[in-house]
């Protein structure tokens, strides 16, 4: 099985190009925010708990993205892999997913990262926001909150997973049929 993480700051563009990843390599694409966002949206009790963080910018607790990752790696078959968007988001997120893998004798084959400048994430979310309505998209207090997040507790993971030659990164600057073809191009060699 292959395990790709699709690293990279808020609205860099993986749930953009997400779909065309999992598609060409018969993927199954794990988005946290997206679960995240489905259990605020049922009003379970973790959704009642994360959406207070979420709305701020901040990042919700460690184990509980931890625990909804390996539940999805043990309930869903017929895949070639997996694709993780936005997880892992701290070290001790990445570490809990070596031994998630370590487990079954697995680990992770790349970290796929798009790369886009603060002020082109700005840009993005705000364009993002007339169209989705996303709560945590709603102010720019909210997504500096967001990109501070990135830089502070995500950032440390480029040198993570650099020293065991699993970071790749890519130019997001360019249009959506160009970024892919560049993410293509990495992850054919594996
Ligand atoms: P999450 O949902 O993961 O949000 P994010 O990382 O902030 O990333 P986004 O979804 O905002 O951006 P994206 O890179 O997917 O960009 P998109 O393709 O939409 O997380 C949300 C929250 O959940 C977190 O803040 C945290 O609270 C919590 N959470 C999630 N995971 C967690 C974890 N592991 N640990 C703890 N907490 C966690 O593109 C953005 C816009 O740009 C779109 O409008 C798109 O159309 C446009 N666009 C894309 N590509 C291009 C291009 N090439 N040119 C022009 N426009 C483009
Ligand atoms: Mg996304």
């Amino acid at each position: 099985m292959k395990y790709y993480i699709l690293f990279g700051p808020p609205g860099a563009g993986k749930g953009t190009q997400a779909t065309a990843m999992v598609e060409k390599y018969n993927l199954h694409h794990i988005s946290t925010g997206a679960l995240l966002r489905k259990e605020i949206a049922a009003g379970t009790e973790l959704g009642l708990q994360a959406k207070a963080l979420i709305e701020n910018g901040c990042l919700v607790p460690d184990e509980v993205v931890e625990g909804m990752i390996e539940s999805e790696f043990k309930t869903v078959t017929g895949v070639d892999g997996f694709l993780l968007d936005g997880f892992p988001r701290t070290l001790p997120q990445a570490e809990a997913l070596d031994q998630i893998l370590a487990k079954t004798g697995e680990e992770v084959t790349a970290t796929v990262s798009i790369m886009i400048p603060d002020a082109m994430i700005m840009e993005r979310i705000k364009g993002r926001a007339l169209k989705e309505g996303r709560a945590d998209d709603a102010s720019e207090d909210i997504i500096n909150n967001r990109i501070v997040t990135y830089h502070n507790q995500t950032e440390p993971l480029i040198e993570y997973y650099g020293k065991v030659e699993k970071y790749h990164e890519i130019d997001g600057i360019g249009t959506i049929e160009d970024v892919r073809d560049r993410i293509f191009s990495v992850m054919d060699k594996f």
